[in-house]
Protein backbone atom coordinates (compact mmCIF):
# COMPACT_ATOMS: atom_id res chain seq x y z
CA UNK A 1 0.00 0.00 0.00
CA UNK A 2 1.27 3.66 -0.67
CA UNK A 3 0.64 6.94 0.76
CA UNK A 4 -1.02 7.87 -2.60
CA UNK A 5 -3.67 4.43 -2.33
CA UNK A 6 -3.19 1.80 -4.82
CA UNK A 7 -3.97 1.88 -8.82
CA UNK A 8 -4.80 4.41 -11.24
CA UNK A 9 -7.69 6.65 -11.33
CA UNK A 10 -10.58 4.22 -12.88
CA UNK A 11 -9.14 0.94 -12.62
CA UNK A 12 -10.36 -0.78 -9.68
CA UNK A 13 -7.09 -2.05 -8.60
CA UNK A 14 -8.05 -5.21 -6.81
CA UNK A 15 -9.31 -8.32 -8.50
CA UNK A 16 -12.56 -10.28 -7.06
CA UNK A 17 -12.14 -13.65 -6.79
CA UNK A 18 -14.55 -16.90 -6.00
CA UNK A 19 -13.34 -18.47 -2.44
CA UNK A 20 -11.45 -21.44 -3.31
CA UNK A 21 -13.08 -24.87 -2.90
CA UNK A 22 -13.92 -25.98 0.54
CA UNK A 23 -13.52 -22.15 1.85
CA UNK A 24 -16.78 -21.60 2.44
CA UNK A 25 -17.03 -25.02 3.75
CA UNK A 26 -14.99 -23.91 6.64
CA UNK A 27 -16.38 -20.76 7.32
CA UNK A 28 -19.26 -22.48 7.92
CA UNK A 29 -18.22 -24.70 9.92
CA UNK A 30 -16.58 -22.02 12.47
CA UNK A 31 -20.46 -21.27 12.69
CA UNK A 32 -21.27 -18.70 9.65
CA UNK A 33 -24.24 -20.17 8.77
CA UNK A 34 -25.21 -17.65 6.72
CA UNK A 35 -22.03 -17.49 4.66
CA UNK A 36 -23.25 -18.11 1.16
CA UNK A 37 -21.28 -17.03 -2.30
CA UNK A 38 -18.71 -15.04 -1.52
CA UNK A 39 -15.65 -13.51 -3.17
CA UNK A 40 -12.41 -12.17 -1.21
CA UNK A 41 -10.38 -9.62 -2.91
CA UNK A 42 -7.05 -10.18 -4.05
CA UNK A 43 -4.50 -8.60 -3.15
CA UNK A 44 -6.12 -7.74 0.57
CA UNK A 45 -7.99 -10.81 0.97
CA UNK A 46 -11.25 -8.99 2.27
CA UNK A 47 -14.04 -11.51 2.26
CA UNK A 48 -17.55 -10.31 0.89
CA UNK A 49 -20.73 -10.77 -1.13
CA UNK A 50 -20.47 -12.07 -4.38
CA UNK A 51 -22.38 -9.08 -5.49
CA UNK A 52 -19.40 -6.97 -4.73
CA UNK A 53 -17.51 -8.60 -7.71
CA UNK A 54 -20.13 -6.89 -10.37
CA UNK A 55 -20.09 -3.85 -8.32
CA UNK A 56 -16.26 -3.27 -7.11
CA UNK A 57 -15.49 -1.22 -10.63
CA UNK A 58 -18.58 1.07 -9.79
CA UNK A 59 -17.90 1.74 -6.44
CA UNK A 60 -14.31 2.38 -7.06
CA UNK A 61 -15.05 5.18 -9.68
CA UNK A 62 -18.20 6.45 -7.67
CA UNK A 63 -18.81 10.09 -8.85
CA UNK A 64 -18.42 12.12 -5.21
CA UNK A 65 -19.42 15.88 -5.01
CA UNK A 66 -17.63 18.29 -3.44
CA UNK A 67 -20.24 18.89 -1.01
CA UNK A 68 -20.50 14.68 0.17
CA UNK A 69 -19.81 13.82 3.37
CA UNK A 70 -18.77 10.22 3.53
CA UNK A 71 -18.85 8.23 6.70
CA UNK A 72 -16.46 5.85 6.53
CA UNK A 73 -15.94 3.14 8.87
CA UNK A 74 -14.77 -0.82 9.42
CA UNK A 75 -18.00 -2.63 10.56
CA UNK A 76 -19.57 -1.68 14.18
CA UNK A 77 -16.64 0.93 15.17
CA UNK A 78 -19.84 4.21 15.08
CA UNK A 79 -20.66 4.42 11.71
CA UNK A 80 -24.72 5.00 12.66
CA UNK A 81 -23.96 7.49 15.23
CA UNK A 82 -21.74 9.55 13.31
CA UNK A 83 -24.21 9.36 10.72
CA UNK A 84 -26.92 10.15 13.14
CA UNK A 85 -24.41 13.32 14.74
CA UNK A 86 -23.36 14.40 10.81
CA UNK A 87 -26.99 14.39 9.36
CA UNK A 88 -28.27 15.89 12.66
CA UNK A 89 -25.82 18.86 12.21
CA UNK A 90 -26.80 19.58 8.23
CA UNK A 91 -30.29 18.97 9.16
CA UNK A 92 -31.34 21.08 12.65
CA UNK A 93 -34.38 22.80 11.39
CA UNK A 94 -36.08 18.83 10.47
CA UNK A 95 -34.93 16.97 13.39
CA UNK A 96 -38.19 15.25 14.04
CA UNK A 97 -38.19 14.16 10.75
CA UNK A 98 -35.53 10.79 12.31
CA UNK A 99 -38.96 9.64 14.50
CA UNK A 100 -40.33 9.11 10.97
CA UNK A 101 -37.13 7.75 8.77
CA UNK A 102 -34.55 5.44 9.93
CA UNK A 103 -31.58 6.63 9.18
CA UNK A 104 -30.67 4.07 6.21
CA UNK A 105 -33.50 6.11 4.75
CA UNK A 106 -31.84 9.56 5.62
CA UNK A 107 -29.00 8.85 3.70
CA UNK A 108 -26.93 6.35 1.34
CA UNK A 109 -25.00 3.24 2.26
CA UNK A 110 -23.94 2.38 -0.75
CA UNK A 111 -22.08 -0.68 0.20
CA UNK A 112 -25.85 -2.23 -0.25
CA UNK A 113 -25.51 -2.81 -3.61
CA UNK A 114 -22.57 -5.24 -2.87
CA UNK A 115 -24.21 -6.83 -0.52
CA UNK A 116 -27.90 -7.65 -2.13
CA UNK A 117 -29.27 -6.88 -5.23
CA UNK A 118 -32.12 -4.73 -4.17
CA UNK A 119 -35.41 -5.52 -6.12
CA UNK A 120 -39.05 -4.77 -6.71
CA UNK A 121 -39.88 -7.36 -4.18
CA UNK A 122 -37.94 -6.82 -1.33
CA UNK A 123 -40.15 -5.82 1.58
CA UNK A 124 -37.89 -2.02 2.00
CA UNK A 125 -40.32 -0.84 -0.13
CA UNK A 126 -38.29 2.52 0.74
CA UNK A 127 -35.46 2.10 -0.76
CA UNK A 128 -37.42 0.88 -3.71
CA UNK A 129 -40.23 3.93 -3.74
CA UNK A 130 -37.01 6.49 -3.65
CA UNK A 131 -35.37 4.66 -6.09
CA UNK A 132 -38.18 4.49 -8.70
CA UNK A 133 -38.80 8.23 -7.95
CA UNK A 134 -35.36 9.32 -8.38
CA UNK A 135 -34.18 6.92 -11.13
CA UNK A 136 -37.06 6.62 -12.99
CA UNK A 137 -35.28 4.81 -15.64
CA UNK A 138 -32.91 3.36 -13.60
CA UNK A 139 -31.99 -0.41 -13.65
CA UNK A 140 -32.03 -2.26 -9.99
CA UNK A 141 -29.03 -4.97 -11.26
CA UNK A 142 -26.95 -1.71 -12.03
CA UNK A 143 -26.98 -0.71 -8.28
CA UNK A 144 -30.26 0.96 -6.38
CA UNK A 145 -28.42 2.88 -3.66
CA UNK A 146 -25.47 4.27 -5.96
CA UNK A 147 -27.69 4.98 -8.23
CA UNK A 148 -30.61 6.54 -6.20
CA UNK A 149 -27.49 8.67 -4.87
CA UNK A 150 -26.36 9.65 -8.11
CA UNK A 151 -30.02 10.79 -8.30
CA UNK A 152 -30.35 12.71 -5.83
CA UNK A 153 -30.84 16.50 -6.87
CA UNK A 154 -28.18 19.02 -5.02
CA UNK A 155 -29.50 21.19 -2.38
CA UNK A 156 -27.57 23.98 -1.01
CA UNK A 157 -27.30 23.08 2.88
CA UNK A 158 -27.72 19.55 2.56
CA UNK A 159 -25.30 17.50 1.24
CA UNK A 160 -25.49 14.27 0.80
CA UNK A 161 -24.28 11.37 3.58
CA UNK A 162 -22.71 8.57 2.13
CA UNK A 163 -21.91 5.67 4.28
CA UNK A 164 -19.38 3.17 3.69
CA UNK A 165 -17.58 0.45 4.95
CA UNK A 166 -15.65 -0.04 2.16
CA UNK A 167 -11.70 1.23 2.75
CA UNK A 168 -10.12 4.09 1.11
CA UNK A 169 -8.22 1.88 -1.39
CA UNK A 170 -11.11 0.89 -2.70
CA UNK A 171 -12.20 3.82 -3.97
CA UNK A 172 -10.00 6.39 -6.66
CA UNK A 173 -6.92 7.50 -5.03
CA UNK A 174 -8.50 11.19 -5.41
CA UNK A 175 -11.76 10.84 -3.37
CA UNK A 176 -10.50 12.62 -0.52
CA UNK A 177 -9.57 15.83 -3.23
CA UNK A 178 -13.26 15.51 -3.85
CA UNK A 179 -15.00 15.63 -0.77
CA UNK A 180 -14.68 15.56 3.14
CA UNK A 181 -14.42 11.97 5.04
CA UNK A 182 -15.14 11.26 8.33
CA UNK A 183 -13.64 7.87 9.13
CA UNK A 184 -14.49 6.37 12.56
CA UNK A 185 -12.59 4.01 14.47
CA UNK A 186 -13.29 2.39 17.48
CA UNK A 187 -10.99 -0.23 19.84
CA UNK A 188 -10.80 -3.82 18.10
CA UNK A 189 -11.83 -5.63 21.66
CA UNK A 190 -15.33 -4.13 21.47
CA UNK A 191 -15.51 -3.88 17.74
CA UNK A 192 -15.74 -7.50 17.69
CA UNK A 193 -17.88 -7.85 20.44
CA UNK A 194 -20.03 -5.59 18.81
CA UNK A 195 -19.35 -7.37 15.37
CA UNK A 196 -19.95 -11.04 16.90
CA UNK A 197 -23.27 -9.55 18.02
CA UNK A 198 -24.09 -8.10 14.49
CA UNK A 199 -23.19 -11.85 13.21
CA UNK A 200 -25.65 -13.68 15.81
CA UNK A 201 -28.47 -10.38 14.79
CA UNK A 202 -28.23 -10.40 11.43
CA UNK A 203 -29.47 -13.30 8.65
CA UNK A 204 -26.79 -12.88 5.55
CA UNK A 205 -23.80 -13.79 8.08
CA UNK A 206 -26.19 -16.11 11.20
CA UNK A 207 -23.16 -16.80 13.37
CA UNK A 208 -24.14 -19.53 15.36
CA UNK A 209 -20.56 -20.36 16.81
CA UNK A 210 -18.83 -19.74 19.71
CA UNK A 211 -17.70 -16.15 20.54
CA UNK A 212 -13.78 -17.20 20.99
CA UNK A 213 -14.60 -18.77 17.21
CA UNK A 214 -15.86 -15.28 16.08
CA UNK A 215 -12.68 -13.30 17.80
CA UNK A 216 -10.75 -15.35 15.95
CA UNK A 217 -12.00 -15.31 12.67
CA UNK A 218 -12.29 -11.71 13.21
CA UNK A 219 -8.51 -11.13 14.03
CA UNK A 220 -7.75 -13.33 10.73
CA UNK A 221 -10.01 -10.91 8.93
CA UNK A 222 -12.51 -13.84 7.91
CA UNK A 223 -15.37 -11.56 8.40
CA UNK A 224 -17.24 -9.11 6.12
CA UNK A 225 -14.34 -6.03 4.99
CA UNK A 226 -11.79 -7.98 5.90
CA UNK A 227 -8.71 -7.22 8.28
CA UNK A 228 -9.35 -4.82 10.78
CA UNK A 229 -5.96 -3.07 10.75
CA UNK A 230 -5.75 -2.89 7.22
CA UNK A 231 -8.83 -0.94 6.96
CA UNK A 232 -7.44 1.52 9.56
CA UNK A 233 -4.39 1.40 8.42
CA UNK A 234 -5.82 2.91 4.83
CA UNK A 235 -7.37 6.02 6.73
CA UNK A 236 -4.49 6.31 9.31
CA UNK A 237 -1.87 6.59 6.70
CA UNK A 238 -3.93 9.95 5.34
CA UNK A 239 -5.28 11.53 8.46
CA UNK A 240 -3.24 14.09 7.44
CA UNK A 241 -5.11 15.24 4.64
CA UNK A 242 -7.33 17.92 4.95
CA UNK A 243 -10.38 16.40 3.97
CA UNK A 244 -9.96 13.44 6.09
CA UNK A 245 -10.98 13.50 10.03
CA UNK A 246 -10.56 10.78 12.19
CA UNK A 247 -12.48 10.29 14.50
CA UNK A 248 -12.19 7.33 17.98
CA UNK A 249 -15.46 6.33 19.16
CA UNK A 250 -14.05 6.53 22.62
CA UNK A 251 -13.42 9.58 22.73
CA UNK A 252 -17.05 10.52 21.40
CA UNK A 253 -18.42 9.07 24.40
CA UNK A 254 -15.16 10.81 26.48
CA UNK A 255 -15.79 14.45 25.37
CA UNK A 256 -18.97 14.35 23.15
CA UNK A 257 -19.28 18.12 22.90
CA UNK A 258 -15.48 19.07 21.69
CA UNK A 259 -15.27 16.09 19.32
CA UNK A 260 -18.97 17.87 17.93
CA UNK A 261 -16.93 21.15 17.58
CA UNK A 262 -14.18 20.05 16.04
CA UNK A 263 -16.72 18.10 13.49
CA UNK A 264 -18.74 20.95 13.14
CA UNK A 265 -15.51 23.39 12.09
CA UNK A 266 -14.19 20.33 9.49
CA UNK A 267 -17.29 20.38 7.70
CA UNK A 268 -17.62 24.16 7.60
CA UNK A 269 -20.66 24.57 9.86
CA UNK A 270 -21.00 27.44 12.12
CA UNK A 271 -22.56 25.61 14.85
CA UNK A 272 -23.64 27.58 18.15
CA UNK A 273 -23.14 25.69 21.44
CA UNK A 274 -26.79 25.36 21.75
CA UNK A 275 -27.05 23.73 18.73
CA UNK A 276 -24.07 21.24 19.47
CA UNK A 277 -26.08 20.64 22.21
CA UNK A 278 -29.21 19.57 20.86
CA UNK A 279 -27.47 17.49 17.64
CA UNK A 280 -25.30 15.56 20.94
CA UNK A 281 -28.92 15.04 22.52
CA UNK A 282 -30.34 14.11 19.10
CA UNK A 283 -28.06 11.27 18.54
CA UNK A 284 -27.28 10.02 22.16
CA UNK A 285 -27.62 5.91 22.26
CA UNK A 286 -30.96 6.53 24.66
CA UNK A 287 -32.10 8.58 21.60
CA UNK A 288 -31.27 6.72 18.68
CA UNK A 289 -32.41 3.22 20.24
CA UNK A 290 -35.62 4.83 21.38
CA UNK A 291 -36.37 5.43 17.94
CA UNK A 292 -35.30 2.48 16.80
CA UNK A 293 -38.49 0.77 18.65
CA UNK A 294 -40.74 2.86 16.19
CA UNK A 295 -38.78 2.79 12.95
CA UNK A 296 -36.06 0.19 13.00
CA UNK A 297 -32.69 0.08 11.08
CA UNK A 298 -32.83 -3.41 10.23
CA UNK A 299 -35.57 -5.34 8.97
CA UNK A 300 -37.44 -7.86 11.31
CA UNK A 301 -37.52 -10.05 7.66
CA UNK A 302 -33.67 -9.90 7.37
CA UNK A 303 -32.49 -10.11 11.13
CA UNK A 304 -33.40 -12.63 14.42
CA UNK A 305 -35.14 -10.49 16.55
CA UNK A 306 -34.28 -13.31 19.35
CA UNK A 307 -30.67 -12.06 19.20
CA UNK A 308 -31.77 -8.37 20.82
CA UNK A 309 -31.57 -5.10 18.55
CA UNK A 310 -29.57 -2.67 16.39
CA UNK A 311 -28.62 -0.66 19.08
CA UNK A 312 -26.58 -2.96 22.08
CA UNK A 313 -25.00 -1.34 25.01
CA UNK A 314 -23.01 1.39 23.35
CA UNK A 315 -19.97 1.30 25.84
CA UNK A 316 -16.49 1.19 26.05
CA UNK A 317 -15.40 -2.05 27.75
CA UNK A 318 -17.76 -4.63 27.16
CA UNK A 319 -14.73 -6.68 26.24
CA UNK A 320 -13.84 -7.48 29.39
CA UNK A 321 -17.77 -9.45 29.78
CA UNK A 322 -17.42 -11.09 27.20
CA UNK A 323 -13.45 -12.52 26.94
CA UNK A 324 -11.91 -15.17 28.60
CA UNK A 325 -8.50 -14.51 30.20
CA UNK A 326 -7.19 -16.89 27.47
CA UNK A 327 -8.50 -15.07 24.45
CA UNK A 328 -7.67 -11.56 25.88
CA UNK A 329 -4.06 -12.40 25.68
CA UNK A 330 -3.83 -13.77 21.79
CA UNK A 331 -6.26 -10.52 21.08
CA UNK A 332 -3.22 -8.52 22.98
CA UNK A 333 -0.63 -10.09 20.62
CA UNK A 334 -2.73 -9.19 17.84
CA UNK A 335 -2.96 -5.75 19.18
CA UNK A 336 0.47 -5.45 19.76
CA UNK A 337 1.62 -6.97 16.39
CA UNK A 338 -0.33 -4.54 14.28
CA UNK A 339 -1.08 -1.64 16.44
CA UNK A 340 2.81 -1.03 17.28
CA UNK A 341 3.86 -0.76 13.78
CA UNK A 342 0.93 1.45 12.91
CA UNK A 343 1.71 4.10 15.97
CA UNK A 344 -1.85 4.18 16.55
CA UNK A 345 -3.20 3.81 20.69
CA UNK A 346 -6.74 3.18 21.04
CA UNK A 347 -8.40 3.07 24.70
CA UNK A 348 -10.42 0.04 25.46
CA UNK A 349 -11.50 1.59 29.06
CA UNK A 350 -13.19 5.23 29.96
S1 LIG B 1 -22.72 -0.89 11.44
O1 LIG B 1 -23.74 -1.96 11.37
O2 LIG B 1 -21.39 -1.40 11.07
O3 LIG B 1 -23.07 0.30 10.69
O4 LIG B 1 -22.65 -0.54 12.99
P1 LIG B 1 -22.07 0.79 13.64
O5 LIG B 1 -23.11 1.82 13.62
O6 LIG B 1 -20.75 1.12 13.04
O7 LIG B 1 -21.79 0.33 15.11
C1 LIG B 1 -22.81 -0.09 15.97
C2 LIG B 1 -22.30 0.09 17.38
O8 LIG B 1 -22.38 1.48 17.74
C3 LIG B 1 -23.23 1.60 18.87
N1 LIG B 1 -23.93 2.89 18.84
C4 LIG B 1 -23.72 3.86 19.71
N2 LIG B 1 -22.88 3.95 20.78
C5 LIG B 1 -22.92 5.08 21.51
N3 LIG B 1 -23.75 6.12 21.25
C6 LIG B 1 -24.60 6.08 20.20
N4 LIG B 1 -25.41 7.10 19.95
C7 LIG B 1 -24.60 4.91 19.37
N5 LIG B 1 -25.31 4.53 18.29
C8 LIG B 1 -24.88 3.30 17.97
C9 LIG B 1 -24.16 0.41 18.76
O9 LIG B 1 -24.84 0.17 19.96
C10 LIG B 1 -23.14 -0.66 18.39
O10 LIG B 1 -22.26 -0.95 19.46
P2 LIG B 1 -22.52 -2.10 20.56
O11 LIG B 1 -21.23 -2.21 21.32
O12 LIG B 1 -22.83 -3.36 19.82
O13 LIG B 1 -23.63 -1.63 21.42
Amino acid sequence: MTEEGEGRAGECPVRVQELPPGEEARLVTLGFKGYTGLVRTLPGGMLMKARYKEMAHRLYNFDFRPDDIVVMTYPKCGTTWMQEIIWGMTHLDELEEADRLPITYRTFFIDSDALYLLKDQMKDRYLMDRFHTLCPDGRPEQGVIMQSCSAQPPQPTKPRIIKTHFPLSLYRPDLLDKCKVVYVCRNPKDACVSYHHHCRLVNTYKFEGSFEAFAKAFMAGDVFYGKFWDHVAHAWQRRRHPNLRLVFYEDLQLDGLKQLEHLGSFLGLQLSQEQLQRVAEHASFSRMKGRDAQVPITLSSSTNGAVGGFFRKGITGDWRNVASAELDTVMEEWIREHAGSLGISFKYAL
